[in-house]
């Protein structure tokens, strides 16, 4: 199977090409740099699994169109590049939104004219749920609670856009489950819970677990916003490319296609910050010293994912343990912080 995967050098986009050359699959690595970290990756890439991770910038439909054309044979269209970060979004919301629902459109666009048979994964958010501030939350010892969902938040949830990244993604969210309405290309937008693992170049902004691992490593003081007992639910990166691969093998007739998901970890792998850091304390001997501020504004109090129709539809489910997953990220970020 041939994979097209643009963020190729991003976080998820190097576990994803790993594993798929690892299992004998081919794949086209896009990504335009713009993240740090991402010259990192694209450097283990080629030094580990001689992968080349090609320039591309989503925000140019030229630029997609000719690498659709180089890539006309690919099977699979995993459409990772994205500005992720809610703050960043808001000082610069132009590269947000050119990057995230402009491109997401070329991306489509091109898929439509070029690779019409193309299965199309679009990696979507659980913040297209906004802030939630609508539910009843409760307040425990350790973190906050949604009484009334148990199982967690379910796809029928309406969507409810605050912030620049949750309208960029949310657009381009509504804009893939379309282009399956109207034009039958075979895509799902994939909202997916907080991701982590190795190889996430995290920041104080985006991608928290790796973020207060790195700090615990490096045993330095931080800041967290509000008072930690926001809860999300984590998924290792590995679980997710599954979810990504079993999509892969879907028929393109399924009724999948043209659906949401909600895909993290589910109840069973939910934590708050509070709950992260005595675990990383008595388990690595990590000092986790911090400083509170002010809640974030649109910050979810707490987002776990129902993934009982990922389950239903795609057959997936993850199986990494958090104690398990975490011991994989601390590794990478012990090697990271000696290198
Ligand atoms: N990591 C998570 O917890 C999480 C959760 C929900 C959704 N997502 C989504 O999954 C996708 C991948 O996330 P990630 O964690 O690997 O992030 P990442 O920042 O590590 O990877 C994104 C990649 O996109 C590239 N990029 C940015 N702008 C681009 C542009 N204009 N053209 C081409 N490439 C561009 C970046 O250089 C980066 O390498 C993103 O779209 C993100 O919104 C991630």
């Amino acid at each position: 199977m041939k994979w097209l995967i643009t963020g190729g050098a991003g976080f998820i986009g190097t576990n994803v090409a790993q594993a798929l050359v690892c299992a004998g699959d081919r794949c086209a690595l896009a990504d335009n740099f713009h993240r740090a970290g991402a010259r990192y990756n694209q450097q283990y890439l080629r030094e580990r699994f001689a992968l080349h991770v090609d320039f591309l910038d989503v925000r140019f439909p030229d630029q997609v169109n000719a690498y659709w054309q180089a890539h006309h044979d690919a099977d699979v269209v995993l459409h990772l590049a994205g500005q992720v970060s809610l703050v960043a979004s808001i000082h610069d919301p132009r590269y947000d939104f050119d990057t995230n629902a402009l491109g997401t459109f070329n991306v489509l666009e091109a898929t439509r004219r070029l690779l019409p048979e193309a299965r199309v994964i679009y990696a979507s958010t659980n913040k297209v749920y906004g802030d939630l501030r609508a539910l009843c939350v409760t307040e425990a010892a350790t973190r906050y609670l949604l009484p009334d969902f148990p199982g967690g938040i379910a796809e029928d949830l309406p969507i409810d856009l605050h912030g620049g990244y949750s309208c960029s993604k949310g657009t381009a969210d509504q804009y893939a489950l379309d282009y399956h309405r109207v034009y039958g290309l075979s895509t799902v937008a994939l909202r997916q819970s907080s991701i982590y693992g190795g190889r996430q170049y995290a920041s104080e902004d985006q991608g928290w677990v790796a973020y207060f691992v790195q700090m615990g490593v490096e045993r330095r003081t931080f800041r967290i916003s509000g008072c930690g007992k926001q809860v999300r639910d984590l998924l290792h990166v590995s679980d997710l490319i599954e979810c990504y691969r079993a999509i892969a093998r879907t028929p393109r007739e399924s009724l999948a296609f043209g659906q949401a998901f909600n895909i993290g970890g589910g109840p069973q792998s939910s934590l708050s910050l509070v709950e992260l850091f005595p675990l990383l304390e008595s388990e690595y001997g990590f000092p986790m010293q911090y400083t509170s501020g002010p809640p974030r504004t649109g910050d979810q109090k707490v987002f776990i994912a129902d993934i009982r129709k990922a389950a239903e539809y795609l057959g997936w489910k993850p199986t990494v343990a958090i104690g398990e997953g975490l011991e994989e990220l601390v590794e990478w970020s012990k090697s990271r912080w000696a290198a």
